[in-house]
């Protein structure tokens, strides 16, 4: 019975340690969250051996980027592969290290409401998906943010009062067409 017990667990010790890169609370367990829910179920399977989630740390899956300790995710980048749907709450509003985050051309539809704690995000390329309404004033929270691209949705044009103070911010893009990518120099010296 007491060899039963410590069998079973040594099993479980050993299946949990193959599955370490998806351990809960880990940033390769949010992202792989993330990826779960935005790949169409028709093409997760090939998706996942193929492209993000195949290696053994989740530093080394395509388009991640680690910190120095291989611990945080730094930046991460998925362009264009079909993404769809909104960003689901419990994944990129975990990573707490995220600096730059890429999910241009795709089809995301909305951000999570726990995205606004990203403090140290710097970088944020949604240009060319599917948001609509206007942009939260919660923008305002992202103290480090130098570029945020998300031209080619379908937002209001309005830009948010919060906006002003992003001190850092150089590069904004909220143009709806991917070509029409300018916002009037007044605007840009306020923010400075
Ligand atoms: C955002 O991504 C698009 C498409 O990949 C790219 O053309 C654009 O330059 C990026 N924007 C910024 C500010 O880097
Ligand atoms: C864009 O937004 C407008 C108004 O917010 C809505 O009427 C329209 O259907 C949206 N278009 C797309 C392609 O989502
Ligand atoms: C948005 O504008 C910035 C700055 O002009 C530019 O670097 C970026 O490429 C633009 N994004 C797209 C998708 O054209």
């Amino acid at each position: 019975m007491g060899f039963g017990i410590f069998g079973f667990c040594l099993v479980l010790t050993l299946f949990f340690k193959h599955l370490a890169c998806h351990q809960p609370n880990t940033d390769g367990f949010f992202v792989s969250e993330f990826l779960k829910k935005t790949v169409s179920s028709s093409s997760y399977s090939t998706f996942s051996k193929s492209y993000y989630l195949s290696g053994s740390s989740y530093c080394s899956w395509q388009g991640v980027l680690c910190d120095a300790q291989k611990e945080h995710i730094v930046e991460f980048k998925a362009s264009g592969l079909g993404l769809s749907g909104p960003i689901p709450d419990n994944t990129f509003g975990k990573l707490n290290k995220l600096q730059s985050l890429d999910l241009s051309s795709n089809k995301i539809t909305g951000l999570p409401s726990d995205f606004w704690s990203l403090t140290s995000l710097k970088s944020f390329n949604l240009s060319s998906n599917q948001i609509s309404g206007s942009l939260s004033n919660n923008i305002g929270n992202f103290g480090s943010l130098e570029a945020l691209d998300l031209s080619n949705n379908n937002l209001s044009e309005e830009i948010p009062e919060a906006t002003g103070s992003l001190v850092s911010l150089r590069i904004l893009n909220l143009s709806r067409h991917r070509f029409e990518q300018t916002i009037p120099s007044g605007i840009l010296k306020c923010l400075h």
